[in-house]
């Protein structure tokens, strides 16, 4: 494996092998300073971001590399270079290359022509490194005995609705997703996707459109903003109206189980997606959640330099 371009790129042996990793680097952060010595990973933006970012330029720093970070319109891209040519460039100058931007497609296509690592740090479909430092938390709070668990996700059909589907099925989880009916629904090919994988690995993938039921039992309630990077702002009214019964309130976390845990990508909007006092309240386990997108960041480009990753 060479790319890290979709979550569902990943193998079980994979993750594990990353979530080993990552704990080392949560405990030993500067165990190896000479995996990236002297060399550099550019980090490739076209939309913002606080903690991936700040995540990927601490993680080569403690690789010993140096990260050089080129916002969108630092690029000749922006000026009709093309992807291709572009990825042959980089290729030549840096170890290997993390980009967050829209389509998917961009995505896979700098993977096509990059001969260096390419790790999707976003797209509107994905967002596999997340879920790592997601899965890194849970196997904290639960340890690796995730039977008869349920891990839920409620909101709107996104990125993170994909990624939590493809990678609770990876992990042989039954995973919830609970959106609202129609435009806000998570994609049908990811749902498949998520669905085939979970038919080999014991997994059970369930998409929903009541919050109660999603929220009954569960071990994890998981939300995300509802309005993503790049949503339309003409959406916005309609979005916010369709989604307001999906908020994580007080109210539906005691539906959960008792040592239930409530995360959150980030951003967050305190009122909106989830209530301040859920999201700042004692079953929150974010700022762990979020502080573990470095040491899985490092784990990944760590193996993927090295080659170590299998894939599917
Ligand atoms: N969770 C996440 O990707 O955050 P940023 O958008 O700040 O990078
Ligand atoms: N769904 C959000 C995730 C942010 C980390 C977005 O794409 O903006």
């Amino acid at each position: 494996m060479k790319d890290l371009l979709r979550t569902a790129d990943l193998s079980r042996a994979d993750v594990d092998l990353l979530l080993d990793t990552a704990a080392d680097f949560a405990k030993n952060p500067l165990r190896a300073t000479d995996a990236l010595a002297h060399r550099s990973v550019a980090i490739y933006m076209t939309k913002p971001s606080t903690r991936t970012r700040l995540a990927s330029e601490t993680a080569v720093a403690h690789l010993g590399g140096t990260p050089i970070f080129l916002r969108g319109d630092d690029l000749q891209l922006g000026r009709g270079e093309t992807i291709a040519d572009t990825a042959r460039i980089i290729s030549g100058f840096a170890s290997a290359l993390i980009v967050r931007t829209f389509a998917q497609a961009d995505v896979n296509e700098l993977g096509e022509y990059a001969s260096i690592p390419v790790i999707n740090a976003l797209t509107d479909d994905d967002h596999p490194t997340q879920l790592l430092a997601d899965w890194i938390t849970i196997r904290e709070v639960f340890g690796k005995d995730i039977a008869g668990r349920k891990f839920t996700y409620i909101g709107d059909g996104n990125n993170m609705a994909h990624a939590w589907l493809t990678m609770g099925a990876i992990m042989g989880a039954h995973v919830v997703v609970a959106t609202p009916t129609g435009k806000f629904a998570p994609d049908s090919q990811a749902v498949a996707i998520a669905t085939k994988i979970a038919s080999t690995t014991g997994g059970k993938i369930e998409v929903l459109h009541d919050p109660e039921a999603a929220a009954q039992g569960a071990s994890v309630l998981y939300t995300d903003v509802w309005m993503s990077m790049g949503d339309p702002e003409s959406e916005r009214s309609e979005k916010l109206k369709a989604l307001s019964p999906f908020a994580v309130t007080e109210k539906l976390m005691a539906l959960t189980e008792k040592d239930s845990i409530f995360m959150h990508c980030l951003p967050a909007h305190r009122g909106e997606e989830v209530e301040a006092s859920v999201i700042d309240g004692a079953k929150s386990v974010i700022w762990r959640e979020a502080f573990h997108r470095r040491t899985t960041i490092q784990a990944i480009l760590y193996h993927l330099v090295r080659g170590e990753l299998s894939g599917n």
